[in-house]
């Protein structure tokens, strides 16, 4: 039996800048099941990285969660204090940020910073924590001497590889990759989509994949949302919303993917996505949208379960 590991409702997550109010994550639930993978799509800006700070308890500022909650194991993070939250941070929920491999500290050892979290939150010594680190390095494909080496002396690939293994190391329950292959040739990109789907069979962990390239998240994702302006477009498991996708969105994309001898004439959902200050009425897509109706121009639709467990926010599927 697989248990619920992840519960986000109706999450609001806005920046609260000079020129207005970002409304970057407008109410947007899900939920995850242990060894769960979710691909996340979207345009850039669309809210996918925002979404994973929520999940992370992470918000950079002028950024905050104005509402909903984010349920892992049974605690709602969106509660906890700071100080909480740095503990069950990277234990219980960790994320592979965005152009993450830039971000190792080029003044320490990788097995320095890979040894830092386990004494810190595991309270090992030294020796302890850097046999950890090194069984953890095994894991995605490095050998152990790479603890002695410092980032500069590793390629891209390797970096990601680090920041992966960085991600996993304290076991947490929930582990989210935003865009982790984006920066990388696509020799290594296959190499590091190969080594998170055995990651998936043997840590079990729940997993966000956070992409704007719908093809990576058919390869590895049970489930997919669609994500457009600040809200989910469309949510089910991933061979029904690339079997049958619903929403005009969803449609779009899946026509502007390039694909090997297709015959249909490749596509791009014409306009650009909105300004999230100024969000449009009603559905936001309905200014790029060509089957919008009068009612798309001023209410929002409401999410609507096509079939089981395939939800879709859409007027065309409300019946009236
Ligand atoms: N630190 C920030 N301050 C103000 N606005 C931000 C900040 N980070 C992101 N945004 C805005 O929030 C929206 C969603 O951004 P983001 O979550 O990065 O989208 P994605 O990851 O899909 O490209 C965009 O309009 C972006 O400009
Ligand atoms: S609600 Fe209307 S505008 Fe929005 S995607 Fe559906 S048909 Fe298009
Ligand atoms: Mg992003």
């Amino acid at each position: 039996m697989s248990s619920t590991v992840l519960g986000v409702s109706d999450l609001r997550i806005y920046y609260y800048t000079l020129t207005g109010i970002v409304r970057a994550v407008d109410g947007v639930s899900l939920s995850l099941s242990e060894g769960e993978a979710l691909g996340i799509a979207g345009e850039s800006g669309s809210g996918k990285s925002t979404l994973g700070y929520g999940v992370l308890g992470l918000i950079p500022p002028p950024g905050r969660i104005v509402r909903g909650s984010v349920v892992i194991d049974g605690v709602d993070i969106t509660k906890l204090k700071p100080a909480e939250l740095r503990k069950i941070r990277w234990s219980k929920v960790s994320m592979v940020f965005q152009g993450a491999m830039n971000a190792l500290n080029p003044v320490y050892t990788v097995g320095h910073q890979l040894s830092e979290p386990l004494i810190l939150h595991k309270g090992l010594s030294v020796k302890e924590s850097l046999a950890v680190a090194a069984e953890m390095v095994k894991k995605v494909g490095l050998t152990p001497d790479i603890l002695r080496r410092y980032p500069h002396e590793l390629s891209g690939g390797m970096k990601q590889r680090v920041m992966i293994a960085m991600a996993l190391l304290l076991r947490p329950r929930v582990v989210i990759a935003d865009e982790p292959t984006t920066a990388l040739d696509v020799v290594i990109q296959a190499q590091i989509m190969n080594l998170f789907k055995e990651l998936r069979q043997s840590e079990r962990n729940a997993m966000i994949f956070i992409t704007h390239d719908l093809s990576i998240i058919a390869e590895i994702a049970d489930k997919t949302g669609v994500m457009y302006a600040g809200k989910i477009a469309e949510l089910g498991l991933s061979e029904t919303v690339f079997g049958n996708p619903l929403h005009p969105y969803t449609q779009g994309l899946l026509r502007s993917i390039p694909r090997l001898r297709a015959k249909e004439k490749i596509t791009w959902i014409p306009g650009v996505p909105p300004d999230l200050r100024i969000p449009p009425p009603g559905c936001r897509f309905h200014p790029r949208c060509p089957y919008a109706m009068d009612v798309c121009r001023s209410e929002e639709p409401p999410e609507i379960e096509v079939e089981r467990g395939h939800v879709v926010s859409c007027w065309l599927y409300v019946k009236r």
